[in-house]
């Protein structure tokens, strides 16, 4: 006999107590199991989303979730590790030149990455649209790989945090996503399990993240970074804006043409901004803070990374991306400043056009998304293309213009705008 049951789990935290670690061990062990069962997972999920955790409680949860899986461990590697992690943004393509850059600096990245769900895009689900490049590798193919180049982004395996993976897969069809308590746990449980020296945070905040405001957006960062240096992980977080889109493009393949840009010294300034802010934290944390990583996408060296990362994953860096059958373009409809793009409409465009994917098993277009033409602050002239939109399949074009609707606005030449910063904050 169990010495809990899931009822006095849930009525405990129903009723706002704290719970105890071996209720936190045992439920999160039993419902991985499968011994607590998903319609009781549920109601205690709830019962965190509307009462919340205890900082014990937190990290308690946290580290029940890693040990229900496997630990990797890169202490062997001849080099420090460092990884990034983003909540999740419209047109965040920022892994893509960063864990190049970061390698070509001395640091090795272990990046452990996800497909997209919803209206925010997925670093493998940009990657696949290179020709041949594959995502799953073995742990003596990561090892090896980290050694000789130095970066590989890769899918996270099912050893690692299994238990967050039932867990997340649930809380999306039970309205239990938001939960600061367990946004953290699921995202810290995964990324101190994968072992990595220092890990920077990206926590968006705005109309096309989770965390809307500021203060929540906060309140997560700090939970987040506690939870990983209780676990010797050297963290930090930046919070960064997510009310409007980055870059220039939201999609597959146009991300991947747009990092390809940033490596190349190029690109839009608020992608090299945020890149190159990112690339620092990770230095510094792996002691590397010498190295000056805006020199290492000027010199060519952090390209030369990228190359043979996507090589060593059968990728050809050198091909040509894969391109939308169909395009819409969106023109301004009058003469102004573009004063407002909106990161949830372009997103929910991007997604609708076939960028995205509704549910876990659908396929994503490699060609689909959006390319803007120009960035709040710009002025533009009536007619002229504000957005391009790109899919293979034409009858999804109406949807996409309906989440457009009211999602950016053009006012008169000479309308006061002020450019709100990337860099919200930082924590650490
Ligand atoms: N990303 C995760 O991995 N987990 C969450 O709960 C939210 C975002």
């Amino acid at each position: 006999m169990s010495q809990h049951d899931a009822v006095e789990v849930i009525t405990d935290k129903r009723d706002g107590g704290a719970l105890s670690a071996s209720q936190i061990d045992w439920v999160v062990d039993a419902y991985t199991r499968g011994d607590v069962a998903d319609e009781q997972m549920s109601a205690l999920a709830m019962a965190i989303l509307l009462n919340g955790m205890e900082r014990e409680e937190i990290s308690r949860w946290t580290a029940a979730m890693i040990a229900s899986g496997e630990r990797m461990d890169f202490s062997s590697l001849s080099r420090p590790t460092a990884d990034k992690h983003s909540t999740g943004g419209v047109g965040d393509k920022i892994t893509l030149p960063l864990a190049p850059l970061v390698a070509a600096c001395g640091v090795a990245v272990p990046q452990l990455s996800g497909r997209g769900l919803g209206h925010t895009g997925g670093t493998l689900d940009k990657l696949e649209s290179i020709p041949g490049w594959r995502a799953a590798l073995s742990n003596d193919e990561m090892m090896r790989q980290l050694e000789e180049v130095g970066a590989v982004i890769c899918a996270a395996g099912d050893g690692l945090a299994p238990a967050d993976k039932k867990l997340y897969a649930l809380r999306d069809v039970t309205g239990t996503v938001e939960a600061i308590p367990l946004i953290a746990s699921s995202i810290m449980s995964k990324k101190i399990a994968e072992g990595t020296g220092t890990l920077v945070l990206d926590v968006k905040v705005g109309t096309g993240a989770f965390m809307k405001d500021l203060e929540r957006a906060r309140e997560l960062a700090e939970t987040m970074v506690a939870l990983g240096k209780d676990a010797g992980v050297r963290t930090t977080a930046l919070l960064t804006d997510m009310s409007t889109p980055l870059g220039l493009t939201a999609g597959n393949a146009v991300e991947v043409a747009e990092s390809v840009e940033v490596l190349a010294g190029g690109g839009p300034a608020d992608v090299v901004e945020l890149t190159v802010a990112l690339a620092r934290e990770m230095l510094a944390g792996a002691g590397r803070d010498g190295v000056d990583p805006a020199d290492k996408l000027a010199d060519g060296s952090a390209m030369d990374v990228w190359k043979a990362m996507i090589r060593a994953q059968d990728g050809d860096p050198d091909a040509e991306l894969p391109t939308a059958k169909e395009s819409h373009v969106v023109t301004a409809p009058s003469t102004g400043v573009l004063t407002r793009l909106d990161a949830m409409a372009v997103g929910m465009a991007a997604w609708r056009l076939g960028a995205g994917r509704a549910r876990k098993e659908d396929p994503v277009q490699a060609g689909a998304g959006v390319v803007w033409h120009a960035r709040p602050g710009d002025e533009v002239t009536e007619g002229q293309p504000l957005m391009t939109l790109l899919t293979d399949e034409p009858e999804r074009f109406d949807r996409a213009l309906a989440s457009l609707e009211g999602g950016y606005d053009v006012e008169p030449a000479g309308s006061a705008y002020e450019p709100g910063p990337i860099l919200l904050d930082r924590i650490s």
